[in-house]
């Protein structure tokens, strides 16, 4: 055992380690980040549980806590009140004019918080150096090769192998309008699977192509009935396209997409499966599963920065799109065209490509290569059974039947008498953690607690555990903290039990 007599956290792992190249070696880090704790004194709070587990407990996780806190309390407001005061302009400022903005604005720097919403997600260190790199031209050949790496990446992510899988420029509505806009046309009949605010998008899509909705609705909570979508395509045989969402990231809930593609399938239907808050969260097989055409969006479960969805569509989808006789309607998301640049072989001038956010996507779909996308998929649930033990210990009730939960996506009723904006407000305030609020006719009525890609995190499920535990003692809600917590560490316990097993019985079995 190592004694370290008044040294701060970041130089104890130094000193652990060894270097400061061995400590980035251990947490997947690239050095400067290292060196950047080592020369503030501290190593940010969000990396209690994890430095507690690399080291075994030789530097815990209430040292990492209170270290960050003594060197950087948390500050409740980004900036303090009156900063933005009217400077009148000076002779001298020659940069003055009519139109120079009338407060005095300075550099923006955003508070730390913990997001355990609907999304963004926080992000990994890395991807944030990588994104922080000098940017280079899109069509430098370096940049090509990293292209070329990131689809494969992405193809890994959505288990397939279908070529043109790529990431669209724009945030998962972009990916959302790319499909329809290149697989209906106007006259068409499209059934749409509607269980939340997502599938009402979708029928907006619809109706903007020209094209008329079947709407197959189900209960805001419940799944995309199977049989529902059977009915409909029956009474609808001249319907060529169903759309549904995976995961209804308004109410928690997951789709069985297989089913629902088999049986679009059989009614001669091609698919288009939104997989936003679905992809690296929980199981997503392109190629088993037969979907034709599929989007997603950067910042949720693949925790990089907003603005890019990727999108992987089959060459039943290519050809498809290839024998419409009509131009397609939008020109920045016409299929043929953005293949020239995101094709095998071709790379020509389409638009400029948003380089350094490709750089961030390139870096976060590597970590989950290096993670594993099962083991990513096993994680997310892992610490969705924890927070869900936690917050049923609080008395609270999940909105989704357990058979239907999304595990990245916890939608929770607000108890009666409980102010529902109140609490979100003084979790942000007083915990720098951001929840999700209900959206339509669920607003006021839930919570959406988050636990989607980097954020999924042992120590993000107990701080929000204790956080919402002790806003709602003190509101006068009758509960217990103490028991939340316990509950989700002996999840964890029951958990790392069960898995310990396991792994005995596989090396008996080895042996
Ligand atoms: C299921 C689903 N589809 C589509 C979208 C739209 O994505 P974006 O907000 O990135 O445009 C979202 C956003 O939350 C979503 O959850």
């Amino acid at each position: 055992m190592l004694v370290f007599a008044a040294m701060n956290c970041a130089e104890r792992l130094v000193e652990l380690f060894g270097s400061q190249a061995e400590v980035a070696r251990r947490f997947s880090l690239d050095r400067a980040v290292v060196n950047n704790w080592v020369k503030s004194g501290y190593v940010p709070a969000r990396w209690a549980m994890e430095v507690e587990q690399v080291t075994n407990g030789e530097i815990s996780a209430a040292d990492i806590l209170n270290d960050a806190t003594a060197r950087k309390p948390i500050r409740l407001k980004s900036r303090p009140d009156g900063e933005n005061l009217y400077i009148p302009p000076t002779g001298s400022d020659t940069m003055s004019n009519e139109f120079a903005p009338a407060k005095r604005i300075s550099s923006f720097p955003p508070p730390q918080r913990t997001l355990l919403g609907p999304g963004p997600t926080e992000i990994h260190p890395r991807v944030l150096t990588t994104m922080s790199q000098p940017a280079i031209g899109y069509l430098d050949p370096v940049f090509v090769d990293m292209m070329e790496e990131l689809k494969a990446l992405l193809r890994y992510t959505y288990q397939t192998k279908n070529p043109l899988t790529f990431p669209v420029s724009g945030p998962g509505s972009v990916g959302m309008e790319f499909c329809f806009v290149n697989m209906v046309a106007p006259g068409d009949k499209v059934i749409v699977c509607r269980n939340g605010v997502f599938g009402g998008r979708m029928i907006e899509n619809v109706e903007r192509c020209g094209a008329t909705p079947i709407i197959v609705e189900d209960k805001w909570g419940e799944p995309a009935d199977p049989q529902k979508l059977e009915d409909a395509l029956k009474a609808n045989p001249d319907a060529r396209l169903v759309a549904f969402v995976h995961a209804e990231t308004s109410t928690g809930v997951l789709s069985d997409a297989k089913t629902l593609v088999d049986i679009a399938h059989k009614h001669n239907a091609l698919t288009i499966v939104d997989c936003v808050t679905s992809l690296g969260g929980c199981e997503v097989r392109v190629d088993d599963w037969k979907f034709d055409a599929v989007y997603s969006a950067s910042q949720k479960c693949l925790s990089c920065t907003p603005g890019l969805s990727p999108v992987s569509i089959s060459e039943r989808v290519i050809d498809f799109v290839k024998e419409r006789k009509d131009k397609i309607k939008s020109w920045f998301m016409d299929m043929n065209l953005l293949l020239g640049y995101w094709g095998a072989t071709t790379r020509t001038y389409h638009h400029t490509a948003p380089t350094n956010s490709l750089f961030g996507l390139h870096e976060a779909l590597l970590l989950i290569r290096e993670e594993g996308i099962e083991n990513c998929w096993a994680r997310h649930k892992r610490h969705h059974t924890a927070l869900k033990a936690g917050l049923e210990a609080m008395g609270l009730k999940f909105l989704v039947d357990p058979k239907y939960q999304v595990p990245q996506m916890n939608a929770v009723l607000c108890p009666e008498k409980v102010n529902e904006v109140e609490v979100r407000k003084r979790l942000l305030n007083e915990f720098g953690l951001e929840i999700g609020a209900g959206l339509g006719p669920l607003a006021g009525k839930i919570w959406r607690f988050g636990l989607m890609g980097y954020s999924c995190r042992p120590d993000n499920v107990m701080l929000c555990l204790s956080a919402l535990g002790s806003v709602l003692e003190d509101m006068g809600y009758p509960v217990h903290v103490g028991d939340a917590e316990s509950a989700a560490h002996a999840a964890y316990a029951s958990m790392h039990t069960t898995e310990a097993a396991a792994k005995r019985r596989k090396t008996a079995k080895a042996a």
